[in-house]
């Protein structure tokens, strides 16, 4: 096996406005969302942590902060709990170590690809992670622990992708498969929202990427994709043939907390199994369902 870059750093852009969810999402960040009692933005932090990444770049805009007070110490709330005796073993995955939380702002919302360009600075010229919080993935070992495990054998670019009905591709990037080999594909081309009826696959991006740095200098020059937004999965495309880019299919569940009833399903999902609650979810869920609609 050869040695590969490791990949220590992880870009999160969550500068998203969070509309789907408003008026949640007014005046707290939709990635501070909780799936029962962990935010959205936690779940990925800690797949991030699980695959050995240890530089977490949020992307931000206005009204974020609370995503970066999340993984700071909360100084009067410990000092509080630890004088009246309590766990703090609770905060434990929210603190970070400190200097290994960095921000940087997209200004204004022009699309994925250029919220990922706007990291470029702290990226440097490292292989990086990314990950879409809105994408929940569930899996042991994780998603990106997945990946890594992948890249360390055939480096690269990857993206995790999973297949969806083929009537809702056009919600999504696509990709055009070639050879597989188990969990991984070659990746001959790329599609950003494509029309059913032009996609060349139901295969799609599901919210994890580790890319080499020249992305960045795809991105410098990339122009408006679909929606009239400057889009990752341009830049991507542009890249294959250059570098090596596979697919990696995740073994493990996807929830998508974009949406409403992802969102309602993880949290059943993630409740039904906890050894804390699950037995007394499954009632309530039980008796909910006995009843007449
Ligand atoms: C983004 C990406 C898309 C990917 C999707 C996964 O789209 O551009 O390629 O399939 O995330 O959730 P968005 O959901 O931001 O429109």
């Amino acid at each position: 096996m050869t040695t590969r870059k490791p990949i220590k750093k992880a870009v999160f852009p969550v500068a998203g406005l969070g509309t789907r969810f408003l008026p949640a999402t007014k005046a707290i960040p939709k990635e501070m969302l909780p799936i029962i009692d962990r935010p959205l933005i936690q779940y990925a932090v800690d797949e991030a942590r699980e695959a050995g990444i240890e530089q977490m770049i949020f992307v931000t805009g206005r009204g974020k902060t609370a995503i970066v007070e999340h993984f700071d110490i909360a100084f009067e709330l410990e000092a509080t709990m630890g004088e009246r005796g309590k766990d703090m073993g609770v905060l434990d995955s929210s603190r970070a170590t400190p200097g290994d939380i960095i921000t940087v702002r997209q200004q204004v919302p022009m699309g994925l690809g250029h919220a990922i360009w706007c990291a470029r600075a702290i990226v440097g010229d490292d292989p990086f992670a990314i990950f879409l919080p809105d994408e929940l993935m569930i899996g042991e070992p994780g998603c990106m622990k997945q990946m890594v495990d992948a890249y360390n054998e055939v480096g690269g670019n990857l993206i995790s992708v999973l297949e969806v009905p083929m009537e809702e591709v056009s919600s999504y990037g696509v990709i055009d498969p070639g050879a597989a080999n188990g969990a991984l594909t070659e990746v001959k081309g790329l599609v950003e929202k494509p029309p059913v009826s032009e996609a060349p696959s139901n295969k799609i991006i599901s919210g994890r990427y580790i890319l080499q740095p020249e992305v960045m200098r795809t991105l410098e020059n990339q122009g408006k994709g679909a929606g009239g937004e400057i889009q990752l999965t341009d830049a991507m495309a542009r890249m294959i043939g250059s570098q090596p880019f596979h697919a990696v299919t995740f073994a493990g569940r996807r929830f998508d907390c974009g949406s409403k009833t992802g969102f309602v399903e993880a949290t059943l999902a993630l409740a039904l199994e906890r050894a804390d609650m699950g037995a007394e979810v499954r009632a309530i869920a039980e008796r909910l369902l006995a009843q007449p609609g």
